[in-house]
C-alpha cells in the first residue's frame, strides 16, 4: 500500500450492532473478512498478525478487549496495560480497517452465565497453573467469532497452546473460520514481545531472554541426540541460573496434541513458562531437526 493510501484514523465500534452493520456492508460487496483478536497494548507481534490477516482477507477487524474471564482473582486484570489511543494510532499505520473495542457489559451482559470448555489441548501446561484460563479464552473467542463472523482469524504461535485450543473449538463447533498462525516476533536478544514485558525492571528484562535461550538449549541437545529428560533438565538449569522462580514448566510435547513424548516422533514443540520477579513469561519453539 502506498503511504498516501494508509489510514490516518480508524473507525472504532463498541457494540455488536455497529460492528454487524459495517461487516454486513463489506460482505454485501463480497469482501473476505479477516480478524485479529487482542487485549490491546499492541506491539509489533500483534501488528504482524494484522499484516498476516490482510494477506488473506480484503478487510481486517482487530478487537481490543481485556477479557476479565481469563484472569483469576489476584492476577493482573487491573494492572494490565490499557493504551487504546496508542493502539489505534499503531493500527492506522497497518492494513487494519476497523477496531472493535467492546466494554465488559457488551460482552458479558447482566446475568451472563455461559462458558465454553475445550478438552484436548487445553489440558495440562498452562491449565496446571492457570486453571481458569482456557475457559475464559474459549468463551470470549467463541463470542468474538460469532460477533465478527470472519472468514479467517489469525493467532500468534507465541501462545501456542491457545492457538491449538482455538483450532479445536473452531473445529468442534463447526465454525466456518480458517485459523492461521503468525510467527513469534522477538526482541534482538530473543525475548518474545509481550504486553507483559512492560512489567519487567531493567535488570529483569536483561535476564528474561534466557527463557528463549533455555528453549533453544533443549532443542540443540535433542538435536544432538540427548534423551528428552536430560535435555529438559539442562534447560531447567538455564532458567534457574537466570533467576526464574518459580519455573512452572519446561516441556517437550507433540506439536499437534501437546501430549508428553517419550521419544522424538512427528512434529515436536518445546514450551516453557516461568516467573521473572513478579512477571510470568511464556514462550515456545518448534524443534527443527
Ligand atoms: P494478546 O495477549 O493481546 O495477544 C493477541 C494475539 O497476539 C494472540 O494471538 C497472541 O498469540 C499474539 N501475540 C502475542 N505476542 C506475540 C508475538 N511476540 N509475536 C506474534 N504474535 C504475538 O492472546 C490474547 O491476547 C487473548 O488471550 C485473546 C486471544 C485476545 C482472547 O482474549
Amino acid at each position: 500500500m502506498a503511504p498516501e493510501d494508509q489510514n490516518t484514523t480508524l473507525p472504532i465500534v463498541r457494540t455488536v450492532e455497529d460492528l454487524s452493520t459495517i461487516v454486513a456492508d463489506w460482505r454485501s460487496g463480497d469482501a473476505r473478512v479477516g480478524f485479529v483478536p487482542t487485549m490491546g497494548a499492541l506491539h509489533e507481534g500483534h501488528l504482524s498478525l494484522v499484516d498476516h490477516a490482510a494477506g488473506s482477507a480484503d478487510k481486517v477487524v482487530v478487537s481490543i478487549f481485556v477479557n476479565p474471564a481469563q484472569f483469576a482473582p489476584g492476577e493482573d486484570l487491573d494492572a494490565y496495560p490499557r493504551t487504546e489511543k496508542t493502539d489505534a494510532a499503531a493500527l492506522a499505520t497497518r492494513p487494519a480497517d476497523l477496531i472493535y473495542a467492546p466494554n465488559a457489559r457488551e460482552m458479558y451482559p447482566d446475568g451472563y452465565d455461559l462458558g465454553v470448555e475445550v478438552g484436548g489441548p487445553s489440558q495440562g501446561l498452562e491449565t496446571d497453573f492457570r486453571p481458569h484460563f482456557f475457559r475464559g479464552v474459549a468463551t470470549v473467542v467463541t463470542k468474538l467469532f460469532l460477533q465478527v463472523k470472519p472468514d479467517i482469524a489469525v493467532f500468534g504461535e507465541k501462545d501456542y497452546q491457545q492457538l491449538l485450543v482455538v483450532r479445536k473449538l473452531t473445529r468442534d463447533l463447526g465454525l466456518p473460520i480458517e485459523i492461521l498462525a503468525g510467527a513469534t516476533h522477538r526482541e534482538w536478544d530473543g525475548l518474545a514481545l509481550s504486553s507483559r514485558n512492560a512489567y519487567l525492571s531493567e535488570e529483569e528484562r536483561a535476564r528474561a531472554a534466557q527463557l528463549y535461550a533455555a528453549l533453544n538449549d533443549v532443542a540443540h541437545r535433542l538435536a544432538d541426540g540427548e534423551p528428552i529428560d536430560k535435555a529438559r533438565d539442562a534447560g531447567w538449569q538455564v532458567l534457574k541460573g537466570a533467576g526464574f522462580k518459580p519455573i512452572d514448566y519446561l516441556e517437550v510435547r507433540d506439536a499437534d496434541t501437546l501430549a508428553p513424548l517419550t521419544s522424538l516422533e512427528g512434529e515436536v514443540r518445546i514450551l516453557g513458562a516461568a516467573r521473572m520477579g513478579t512477571t510470568r513469561l511464556i514462550d515456545n519453539i518448534a524443534l527443527g531437526i
